[in-house]
């Protein structure tokens, strides 16, 4: 629903221009994605027995700060191994070359004496394990270029694991990093491409805004989650070379690293790039990555930070958690969890249900429940609503914090990757098929997918009356501006409220409302549904499930509040083109979603 007439109908120039833009925003999408489907090509590792077949690198990540790299190569070389060869590869930094006019040389010949005395004590250092390998700059990079540039994998049989120069390892580190690929990488029944390595940090930090307090419960003890740790972090060679191309597109092209409602895109515009991370964040929200973690009790970790005086602290804030080693350990370190029991969580720390894709009415009772927090569930119709427009949507949403929402769309790798990621959808062909009544060849190929949608919709309104659930039926195409629209229907006068192009409609939970629909509801749409039969897609148009509703409500005389309700025009926007139509929207909704 338009809010008024004039907003319906834009200027041809003016609607052109939005969707030129809109054409070229989702050109650059596509460009930055395309990565996301070589993913689905990905070839399982092969399953060796033992000894494992990869190689495993540490990347020592080092600058100014002798008496920390030392400690944390010390930890290192007195982990156990197990007689498997371990490489390590040390990065250090070069100090900042600046004007020694004003500083004086005094300065730079200290500092680069402290350089000698670093390359002197890693040239002795002894590494028994494998290779070592010294990489010392020529001049300042920064903590960006130095992970980055850390590692290109030249197999999938490859592992890095980056520390920092202030970490501390435990003894046991190896071995249990050893243990996770073996389960999770090269046991195919608790493998996933969308997993790109493993943090060995203890979990503690939550980037999204007004996200979740970190908290889980004692038994969890392997946990997937978005965010990278940068305190020992174990990457997977696929991921990272296909974030290192990302990231190259994206750099070159000058697309910044923003993520909305992230605290990192603040450190982004304060820091730029001396960081790496907010790149590393938004590739691995745009591809839907996840990394393993630890939970352990008493704060203990495999890996902890000293915090040291330096890039990331201006003063020393000291270890971040205890050192999990031989002596206090008092669980099998070694025992996995099958990846079905893990849970997931996105950047907000909210659990992600992956996979949540209704084919029957009993799948529908399963998602509804998962969605019980909320007495009012919004059903969503993407049938011909583009995928910029449908993830556009879900940002809103996400920014919205609304949940209780299920995509209702046709059967498509698009609407089983948004499953994945956590968004539960009905895939109405599926459903369909297992309501075995309906024969769909009748139709012509342009109205069938929204007599579909129709006829699920019909159903699945039916299953939520029982269940006691409002239902919000609302077209793709909507935008919601406030999450309170949902909240706000208080007029208990009415059990269906209407939008006047019936882009929205409001069932409540009722006694009333279920009696209508248990009565001959269901066979009356179906039977409008067929005299629709044979009629092409011209005459269909602006019909959908709030269309066919409202006319069979008006034909048994059903009140339905008035079509121009406020609550309704004030709170949604018709979107057109990928682009909002409404000028207060238009910039808030290109920054929010459209760039990811
Ligand atoms: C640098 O080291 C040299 C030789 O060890 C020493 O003579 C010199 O005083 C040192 N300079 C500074 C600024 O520390
Ligand atoms: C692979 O994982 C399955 C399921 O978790 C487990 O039963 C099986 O023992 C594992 N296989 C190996 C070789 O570890």
């Amino acid at each position: 629903m338009a809010p008024s007439p004039k907003r319906s109908f834009l200027p041809l120039s003016l609607s052109l221009i939005l969707s030129l833009s809109a054409l070229f925003l989702f050109s650059l999408y596509r460009s930055s994605t395309s990565t996301t489907s070589s993913t689905s090509h990905f070839s399982l590792p092969s399953l060796h027995s033992p000894p494992p077949p990869f190689t495993f690198t540490v990347k020592l990540l080092a600058f100014d700060r002798l008496s920390s790299l030392s400690r944390c190569l010390r930890s290192l070389s007195v982990a156990h191994y197990d007689n498997d060869r371990v490489n390590l590869h040390i990065f250090i930094d070069h100090f900042k070359v600046t004007d020694t006019s004003s500083t004086g040389s005094l300065d730079v010949d200290s500092k680069l004496n402290e350089s000698r005395k670093i390359l002197d004590f890693v040239d002795g250092f002894n590494w028994e394990f494998g290779e070592k390998l010294v990489h010392y700059r020529t001049g300042n990079v920064g903590l960006q270029a130095q992970w980055l540039e850390a590692w290109w994998p030249s197999s999938d049989d490859e592992f890095a694991f980056v520390v920092e120069d202030d970490l501390e390892v435990s003894p046991l580190y190896y071995k249990f990093l050893k243990g996770l690929i073996g389960y999770y990488y090269y046991n195919a029944s608790n493998f996933s491409p969308w997993i790109y390595g493993a943090s060995l940090q203890r979990p503690r930090f939550v980037p999204g805004k007004h996200g979740n307090k970190l908290q889980l419960d004692s038994n969890t003890r392997i946990f997937l989650y978005q965010l990278v740790g940068t305190w020992g972090q174990l990457l997977f060679p696929r991921p990272w070379k296909e974030f290192r191309l990302w990231y190259d597109t994206h750099k070159t092209k000058g697309i910044k690293p923003f993520l909305q409602g992230m605290v990192t895109s603040g450190w982004y515009k304060r820091m730029g790039e001396r960081i790496w991370t907010p790149w590393y964040i938004k590739f691995i929200h745009s591809h839907g990555y996840f990394n393993l973690y630890t939970s352990f009790s008493h704060e203990r970790a495999l890996s902890i930070s000293h915090r040291d005086a330096g890039v990331n602290y201006g003063k020393t804030a000291g270890p971040d958690s205890n050192l999990l080693d031989v002596k206090s350990l008092d669980f099998n370190l070694l025992e996995m969890q099958p990846l079905s029991k893990l849970k997931w969580y996105d950047y907000c720390f909210r659990q992600v249900l992956p996979d949540r894709v209704v084919r029957d009415l009993n799948e529908l009772g399963f998602v509804l429940h998962s969605l019980q927090k909320s007495k009012t569930i919004i059903l969503v119709n993407v049938h011909k609503v583009s995928q910029t427009v449908t993830r556009n949507l879900l940002c809103h949403f996400e920014g919205l914090n609304i949940q209780n929402y299920i995509l209702v769309g046709p059967k498509s790798n698009f609407l089983l990757d948004l499953a994945r990621r956590g968004h539960p959808v009905i895939d109405v062909d599926q459903f369909l098929e297992n309501m075995q009544s309906h024969k769909m060849i009748d139709f012509q190929r342009s109205t069938l997918g929204l007599i579909k949608e129709i006829l699920v919709n019909a159903y699945v309104v039916e299953k939520t009356l029982e269940l006691g659930y409002n239902t919000w039926l609302v077209d793709g195409n909507m935008l919601p501006v406030s999450s309170n629209m949902f909240l706000d229907v208080t007029d208990p006068s009415f059990d269906f409220y209407a939008g006047n192009t019936f882009k929205v409609l409001f069932v409540r939970s009722s006694s009333s409302a279920k009696k209508i629909w248990v009565d001959d509801f269901i066979q009356r749409v179906e039977k409008m549904v067929n005299s629709l039969k044979g009629k092409d897609l011209v005459s269909m148009d602006g019909r959908n499930f709030a269309f066919v509703v409202t006319k069979l409500l008006e034909q048994k005389g059903v009140k339905i509040k008035a079509r121009r309700n406020r609550y309704v025009d004030h709170r949604w926007r018709i979107f057109v083109h990928g682009c909002c139509l409404s000028r207060v929207m238009t910039s808030d909704c290109q920054r929010r979603c459209l760039l990811q």
